[in-house]
């Protein structure tokens, strides 16, 4: 069968990953996590000294180093998720935690970085048969995906997601807390200079608040038969 590109964006939290994961896992594509490789270059510069607490970056520091940041995936193991890998190290678990949230939206606003991550990202989609999600794959790395989705959910009800998935992991953050990195993090992946999030033209819209995960499934799911039937 042919095979496409599914590229999902849409804001943080709003059950994107989620979505991709499932369909990638269904139709037997690959899964690409494009925040994963955001968030593993801020590691990356908090573990070497380069984000000040106020969150300055040293950019040209980071910038000089981005040669030997590398990024990879290591398939899904016993627990069903797919971890992220820098220069070989699993750091999967690290870079999902407040720290990292709340220092990765000014390591993504450059835009040396964007264009390194952006180069990988499409090397990952060259023979399609991918599913990605983040902020500008519909409208950056692949502006001719077969299928795009942009997914909305209340500042609200993602903060309320977020913070049970924090929780789970045994983080102790407050609603308050998450909720105010999930509006600034909006603010600033809008707003950012370089591919700022929006909603690509020919992206269908999906506002999930209301939806069950499986509802949202039947309903990716849906969408990519018709894709395919198109392409
Ligand atoms: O999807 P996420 O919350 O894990 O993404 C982490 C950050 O990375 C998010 O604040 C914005 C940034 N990001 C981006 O700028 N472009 C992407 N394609 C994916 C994520």
């Amino acid at each position: 069968m042919k095979k496409i590109i599914v590229a999902i964006d849409g804001y943080s939290s709003s059950g994107k990953s989620t979505m991709a994961r499932e369909l990638a896992a269904r139709v037997g594509y690959i899964y690409v996590d494009s925040g994963a490789m955001y968030r593993a270059v801020t590691l990356y510069a908090m573990r070497h000294g380069m984000i000040t607490p106020d969150k300055t970056v040293d950019t040209e520091r980071l910038v000089a180093a981005l040669p030997s940041i590398h990024i990879s995936f290591a398939p899904a193991g016993a627990d069903g998720v797919q971890h992220t890998l820098l220069n070989g190290e699993d750091v999967e678990r690290e870079i999902r935690d407040m720290q990292v949230s709340e220092n990765v939206s000014p390591v993504a606003v450059i835009q040396e970085v964007r264009q390194r991550l952006v180069a990988l990202q499409q090397e990952f989609g060259e023979h399609k048969g991918i599913v990605m999600d983040g902020r500008d794959i519909g409208t950056t790395v692949f502006p001719n995906a077969e299928l795009k989705v942009f997914v909305c959910a209340s500042p609200e009800e993602r903060a309320r997601r977020r913070l049970k998935e924090l929780s789970e992991k045994g983080e102790n953050v407050t609603y308050q807390e998450v909720y105010d990195n999930v509006v600034e993090r909006d603010r600033i992946d809008t707003s950012r200079e370089v591919s700022p999030l929006r909603k690509a033209e020919d992206a269908i819209e999906l506002d999930n608040g209301t939806m069950t995960r499986q509802e949202q499934m039947d309903w990716l799911l849906r969408q990519f038969e018709a894709a395919i039937i198109k392409s």
